[in-house]
């Protein structure tokens, strides 16, 4: 009998949920959306089964109910593993609302892995953040780089996260772990048809320059232009949401050719390369042909100086590279945007 190919998905609706699905049936997969709709909309999965040319099937599901989870693989039957993408990412709202995060973030993945132990199912990719690194004493980071105290309560709750994980490998239950530490997830579906749908005022980079061009802020400010670094201003590494997609796809590809048990495996996902804050703007500028409005700022509390990855290690074990740069990226952010304005959801 031919192995199960199916995928199940939790937070499949969301920004890097639903670019995974489209890549996951592209390379064979079959995924299987569990999302709550709390913070995504159900439209962007209609639209990613329409890019994927594939109907998946959708679950109405918080990963905390154990027993509606639990009634999802009843369901679904046979499955191959699980990405868990479901989870709170803001940091500013994370600290007012601890134990909401840590009950989300850490119940979804606690309620999950007893239920995969339920039905046998072993495969998992995870979904956490370089925020794990915090200022890194040395780049780029690697994965033997020390996690460092986290600056805020959503990067505690990835830190924990983790450490289950990694002490649920080393358990009776058996698990085959992949933890992804994302970099800058950035742009957008190339189709201009799914992309990121910040809610309120976005803290992040790049939808909020997107959305100041499109007229709907004022202005971008750039959060500190006197630190040491090549410019004054921050360094990041922003990786296009398609190739971090990919990633999982790879990571699922590794899972099904690892013959140990009971391990974690934990891998950077990003370009390996550093942009400021000032030459993401100009990546917009150029890949838009919008002019933006922006003033240096303060600084941002929290924010680390300089951050990036060193992949060596998921390109050597992954077989996996980013293919996409910031001008990508921020050209596709920028479609993404102008059809949010002229077609919207
Ligand atoms: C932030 C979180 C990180 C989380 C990630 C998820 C903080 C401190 N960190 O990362 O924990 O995993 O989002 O995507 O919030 N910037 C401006 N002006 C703005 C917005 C951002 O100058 O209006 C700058 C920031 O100072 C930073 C860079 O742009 O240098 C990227 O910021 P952002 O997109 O918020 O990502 P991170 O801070 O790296």
């Amino acid at each position: 009998m031919a192995k199960a190919r199916k995928v199940v998905i939790t937070g499949g609706g969301g920004f890097i949920g639903s670019h995974t699905a489209i890549e996951l049936v592209a390379a064979g997969y079959q995924p299987v959306v569990v999302d709550n709709f709390g913070a995504s909309d159900r439209r962007i999965i209609g639209r990613a089964q329409e890019l994927a040319g594939a109907r998946f099937s959708v679950h109405e599901v918080d990963c905390r109910d154990r027993t509606a989870l639990s009634g999802v693989f009843a369901t679904e039957g046979d499955c191959f593993g699980v990405i868990h993408f479901a989870a709170h990412k803001s940091v500013a709202a994370s600290a007012p609302d601890a134990l909401g995060y840590y009950d989300n973030n850490v119940g979804s993945l606690t309620t999950l892995l007893g239920v995969m132990a339920d039905v046998g199912l072993t495969k998992l990719v995870f979904s956490s953040s370089a925020t794990v690194y915090g200022e890194a004493d040395d780049l780029p980071v690697t994965e033997l780089s020390p996690t460092k105290p986290a600056e805020s309560v959503y990067g505690r709750t990835k830190q924990v996260c983790e450490l289950i994980i990694a002490d649920t490998a080393a358990s009776k239950l058996p698990l085959e772990a992949v933890t992804l530490r994302y970099f800058n997830p950035v742009g957008a579906h190339p189709s201009g048809r799914i992309g990121e749908l910040p809610i309120g005022v976005p803290a992040n980079l790049v939808p909020f320059i997107t959305q100041t061009a499109i007229g709907l802020r004022p202005e971008l400010t750039v959060f500190g232009g006197d630190y040491a670094t090549v410019d004054g201003t921050c360094t990041r590494d922003y990786i296009h949401v398609v190739d971090l997609a990919k990633a999982h796809v790879a990571s699922l590809n590794w899972l099904a050719r690892q013959t140990r048990q009971r391990f974690n495996e934990v891998f950077n996902v990003g370009t390996g390369k550093a942009t400021s804050v000032l030459q993401a703007i100009q990546a917009f500028e150029q890949a838009s042909g919008q002019k933006l409005r922006y003033r240096v700022g303060p600084r941002r509390t929290g924010d680390v100086v300089e951050s990036y990855a060193n992949v060596d290690k998921a390109r050597a074990e992954l077989g996996w590279n980013a293919e996409l740069g910031i001008l990508d990226a921020m050209r596709d952010a920028w479609q993404w945007q102008v059809a949010l304005r002229d077609n919207p959801l």
